[in-house]
């Protein structure tokens, strides 16, 4: 199962806004398309976004569109995963749009590949890990980052469980990590956001791997409540590992730099499609949030191990 599949001169698209109820696909048969389909989160998880922003880049390639044009509006569709951006990049910079989008889907499954196979030294049989949103296959070509890791570890031989936090306000953890395991037959179970810290308090969380959608100076940007479990194992002297590629590095910046995407009231206003809050309830909605580098025990690239930066 691939997240996203060139085919036919589209893309397309597992609906991750249908799962873990129904497993569909969209079909983006232009560049405009693309970009829909990553603002609505179609398509979401930094390694996900930024291979479909390359296929986006190929689609404008292919319907004759001014590719600084197209770049400049990809880019705008969501602001804080650097894989966009880099792959946007990239591929303005190429020879030919579509073969180095196929070239960076190929380049995505072999990193995961390689980021689970480092990752897996870290994971004793046994163990007990914490993980936060999804970064899986579905926030990737396939195979994933953090789950790719326990993959890999399974694959190893080793006995692992996962815990999933559900992940408000969107729940990714639930209804995208959770669905991922048990399609695995790795062994999940799924915590309210705010158990992990009761867990660790209890010995029932070893380690902790996540993903990241931008590593920079000073820190990582990751989906909003990872700060929260960093600090929590911090406390208990639990090991915190992000897990990403290369591509989501952004040397540049300060980590403290980072556009912080601001997502729609709404997502917060209502559970399950009921308001859970009085009508017109002012809400704050940040997507992501900072972890410094002070409470990061190591970052998994497909390279190694290596301190953050
Ligand atoms: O808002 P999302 O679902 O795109 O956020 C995704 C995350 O925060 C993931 O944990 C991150 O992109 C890592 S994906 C390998």
């Amino acid at each position: 199962m691939k997240t996203l599949e060139w085919e036919d001169n589209k893309l397309k698209l597992i609906d991750q806004r249908k799962l873990p109820d129904e497993l569909t696909y969209v079909y983006c048969e232009n560049y405009q398309d693309v970009i829909v389909a990553i603002k609505n989160m179609t398509v979401r998880g930094a390694p996900a976004i930024g291979v479909s922003a390359a296929f986006g880049m190929a689609l404008a390639d292919i319907e004759g569109v001014d590719l600084t044009k197209a770049a400049e509006e990809i880019k705008a569709a969501r602001p804080t995963a650097v894989n966009l951006f880099w792959a946007v990049d990239r591929v303005l910079e190429s020879e030919d749009a579509l073969a180095e989008a196929l070239k960076m889907y190929d380049e995505d499954m072999a990193t995961n590949r390689a980021i689970g196979k480092f990752g897996a030294e870290i994971i004793d049989d046994g163990d007990t890990v914490l993980t936060h949103c999804n970064a899986g296959a579905l926030a990737c070509v396939d195979y994933g980052t953090a789950l790719g890791v326990f993959r890999a570890a399974r694959d190893a031989g080793k006995n692992i469980n996962v815990i999933c936090d559900e992940t408000r306000p969107r729940g990714q953890g639930a209804s995208l990590s959770v669905w991922e395991m048990q399609q695995e037959n790795i062994p999940v179970k799924l915590i309210p956001d705010v158990a992990s810290g009761y867990l660790m308090s209890q010995g029932k969380i070893d380690k902790v791997v996540i993903g990241a959608d931008r590593i920079a100076k000073g820190g990582v940007v990751n989906k909003v409540g990872s700060f929260m479990v960093a600090l929590a194992a911090k406390y208990h002297d639990i090991p915190f590992y992000v897990a990403a590629p290369y591509s989501t590095f952004d040397n540049e910046i300060s980590i403290f730099d980072t556009v912080i995407e601001e997502r729609d009231g709404d997502e917060v206003r209502y559970y399950g499609g009921a308001r859970i809050c009085p009508e017109g309830t002012d809400v704050i909605n940040p997507a992501f949030d900072i972890t410094p580098k002070e409470l990061i025990t190591g970052i998994i690239t497909e390279k190694g191990i290596i301190d953050p930066i």
